[in-house]
């Protein structure tokens, strides 16, 4: 049976939150799973990536790679159906990135929303390098080496597959037609509020991370903002105004969102119990999700063997796709 390869990957920097995990993992995870068996799945720490920005710090991108691999596990990837591995593991990788730097306009990198817009945000750092300018070329090889169809990511990625995908057309053009075309797929998912009530991400230090404590989850929920119009216990509120109750859309049920909706308006419930049933739905959520991490923290073996075992699995078909690349290239 002819399966679709679908590939998709997370820069090692930083932890994952709550967001990350609703948002992109889940959803890897109903790849892997899907009920006819559809698709080839291969899923990666960039752990190269991370130096496009942090390169004259890479301390703690060995640990980043580390939590995100023990995250990958813990949400439900699973190591016998997808193929789980670091981008440096596979030096083919970079073998491609050269070889498609030579064929990719230095226009095209130039006008990539993503590359002004990063260098505006990270004013501190001296992002004037070859290698931040080529982080789309790095992440096309890391797509087409796999032959991959699929790319599941969020909107924000979608101007990177969009060259991508030109860099790949240009590839087929001039020498040989050896990748299909890569494309997004783009699933639907709720929206994850932070703390605050905006949309949940590092860098407003909002997040729950999955490595937090469940002692830390329940002091972060119980901090949360609420109505603010709600002072008093006895005040009634708005729970469209809460992003407690933003946050309930994603972990409750129906009927205990439509209750609290109701005590919120009528003042039947109070802030903090509104909170506890949602601590309640998020340590449901996350329990297995603790077990299995903490499973995999206590042992390093078993992280580096699959790490291990997956990047031999990718390597594999990475060096197929190399040996067609270099023949089409005159290279062989
Ligand atoms: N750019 C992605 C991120 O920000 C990481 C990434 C690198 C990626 N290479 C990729 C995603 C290839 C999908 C496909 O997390």
């Amino acid at each position: 049976m002819h399966r679709e390869r679908v590939l998709s990957g997370m820069q090692a920097t930083g932890k994952l939150h709550l967001g990350n995990l609703v948002g992109a993992l889940k959803n890897w995870v109903d790849l892997q799973n899907n009920r006819q068996n559809k698709y080839d799945c291969f899923y990666f720490v960039a752990d190269w990536h991370a130096l496009t920005t942090g390169y004259s710090n890479p301390i703690g991108i060995k640990e980043s790679t580390q939590d995100l691999l023990i995250n990958f596990i813990a949400a439900g990837l699973d190591p016998d159906k997808s193929t789980i591995f670091i981008q440096s593991q596979v030096p083919q990788h970079a073998e491609l990135h050269l070889l498609l730097s030579m064929i990719t306009p230095l226009g095209w990198l130039e006008r990539v929303p993503t590359y002004k817009e990063k260098q505006e945000q990270l004013k501190d750092r001296d992002l004037s390098t070859y290698g931040f300018l080529g982080y789309p070329v790095l992440q096309t090889a890391d797509i087409i080496i796999y032959r991959a169809k699929h790319v599941p990511v969020g909107i924000d990625q979608f101007p990177h597959l969009e060259i991508s995908r030109e860099i790949t057309r240009r590839f087929n053009y001039l020498y040989k037609e050896v990748f299909p075309e890569p494309e997004g797929l783009l699933t639907e998912f709720p929206k994850v509020p932070g703390l605050d009530g905006r949309k949940m991400s590092k860098s407003y230090d909002n997040a729950i991370y999955l490595s937090d404590s469940p002692e830390t989850v329940e002091q972060k929920i119980r901090t949360m903002m609420t109505d603010p119009a709600r002072k008093r216990r006895t005040d009634t509120g708005d729970s469209e105004l809460s992003p407690v109750y933003h946050l309930h859309k994603i972990f409750s049920s129906k009927e205990e969102l439509d209750e609290i909706a109701h005590g919120c308006k009528t003042a039947g419930i109070g802030c903090i119990d509104c909170k506890k049933i949602l601590i309640k739905n998020v340590f449901n959520y996350m329990e297995p999700i603790w077990e299995k991490r903490k499973e995999l923290v206590n042992n390093p073996e078993l992280l580096f063997e699959i790490a291990c075992k997956g990047s031999e699995k990718a390597q594999i078909v990475a060096e197929e796709t190399m040996k067609l690349v270099r023949e089409a290239m005159g290279l062989g």
